[in-house]
């Protein structure tokens, strides 16, 4: 199959055919004869921050509905976190989990192993148990206060595995606690780090062979723009300026999708939905002016791929899977919460203006065209360990 369209091919957009065999890119030429794509195409997403709950929290989001979710949002490969009930601490709740993804992820589905001060002691262990099958992206702490400085040294020592912190100690939350964990954690050596909300953080990261990862809500909204809570909390606004200012030194851009019900929500809980909208607000942006689509691809895309070990995802090239997100600029809308895939229902980003995508493909088979999706749950694969992927 060839298509032929305005791609985002080496670093700029250019009009090309791309051929595909068993969903890999084989050729991308100029002068090929295949289907016209309408359309910027660009990369599909890799959002390896989301929280699809599933098992015992069905009611807040299940693998179906949250890939479902993400499909719509033009991303094509999740990285799901182990702060599940049961949480993902042993090789079992993983295969579960893996099991109940093969049968109804709609878009391509990998899980973090969870780290906690019961399990380290046998990480590496269960590390090569579970990769015996599945590619595991990295390893998390679920709650750095859970967690503490000394498990994570020692499970430094024990594997190379790339390994996931949340800089923040829920009880603080604030500014200096980001800061101070980013310091401590740096001693011990590197990490990526989960949704960073300071610019000084960010830039400790930045001097370092550590990674970052900021979400858009960190980037959008300050302190009193929204009545829920969310951890990291969202800033003074003095603070998300400096962090805009930084922009270009955040690794990537990944959403923390946190679904919870409304009710829940008045309760306290946590996190916001956000797989959905995370590519369309950001390629509006791009539209506008505010964003370059190189960041953008660079952050929600090839960044994602390289530090999360995903080879063949993040870019248009020979070798790489067919994945991709077709925007129309022209298809501006404003969000709203009635229209998103996610059970959690609401969003915080009702009203603010978006591209979604018109067309996704995966692996060179359009799933999603005007709104309507083509394939099952399912389709989507589990990354496995040492298989094409
Ligand atoms: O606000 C949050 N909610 N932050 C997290 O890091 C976890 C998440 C959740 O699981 O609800
Ligand atoms: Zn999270």
């Amino acid at each position: 199959m060839i298509l032929c369209g305005e791609f985002f091919y080496h670093g700029r957009i250019v009009y090309c055919c791309v051929e595909i065999e068993d969903g890999l890119i084989v050729n991308v030429k100029r002068d090929l004869k295949g289907k016209e794509v309408k359309g910027v195409i660009l990369p599909a997403g890799i959002d390896v921050h989301v929280h699809f709950r599933d098992f015992k929290e069905s009611h807040k989001e299940t693998i179906e509905s949250g890939s479902l979710s993400a499909l719509y949002g033009g991303v094509c490969l999740v990285v799901d976190q182990p702060n599940t009930n049961p949480p993902i601490v042993d090789v079992d709740t993983y295969f579960k989990r893996m099991e109940i993804a093969k049968r109804k992820t709609f878009i391509d589905y990998s899980l973090n192993l969870g780290l906690t001060e019961d399990n380290v002691d046998e990480i590496d262990k269960m590390l090569n148990v579970i990769e015996r099958v599945y590619r595991v992206p990295a390893v998390g702490e679920v709650f750095l206060n859970k967690v503490g400085y000394d498990t994570l040294k020692k499970a430094k020592s024990k594997i190379r595995k790339l390994i996931t912190v949340h800089a923040e100690d829920p009880n603080e939350g604030d500014v200096e606690s980001e800061i101070k964990a980013v310091e401590n954690c740096l001693k011990i050596g590197d990490f990526h780090f989960c949704h960073i909300s300071t610019a000084d953080a960010l830039n400790l990261i930045y001097d370092s062979s550590s990674t970052s990862e900021v979400t858009p809500h960190h980037l959008l909204f300050s302190k009193n723009d929204v009545p829920f809570d969310v951890n990291p909390p969202l800033r003074e606004i003095k603070d998300r300026v400096e962090l805009i200012k930084n922009f270009w030194k955040i690794d990537i851009l990944a959403s923390d999708h946190a679904p919870h019900t409304l009710e829940e929500k008045r309760e306290g809980a946590p996190g916001f939905p956000g797989v959905e909208t995370l590519y369309p607000i950001f390629f509006y942006m791009v539209k506008r002016g505010y964003v370059r689509i190189n960041d953008l691809v660079e952050k929600f895309a090839i960044n994602p791929a390289r530090i999360f070990g995903f080879d063949r995802y993040g870019e248009i090239d020979v070798g790489k899977y067919a994945n991709f997100a077709v925007f129309d600029p022209k298809m501006e809308r404003p969000i709203r919460a009635k229209e998103l895939h996610s059970k959690a229902g609401w969003t915080i980003y009702e009203n603010l203006m978006a591209i979604f995508p018109k067309e996704v493909y995966i692996r060179g088979e359009k799933v999603l065209e005007d709104g309507e999706v083509l394939v099952d749950g399912g389709f989507g694969r589990v990354i496995r360990k040492n298989s094409k992927f």
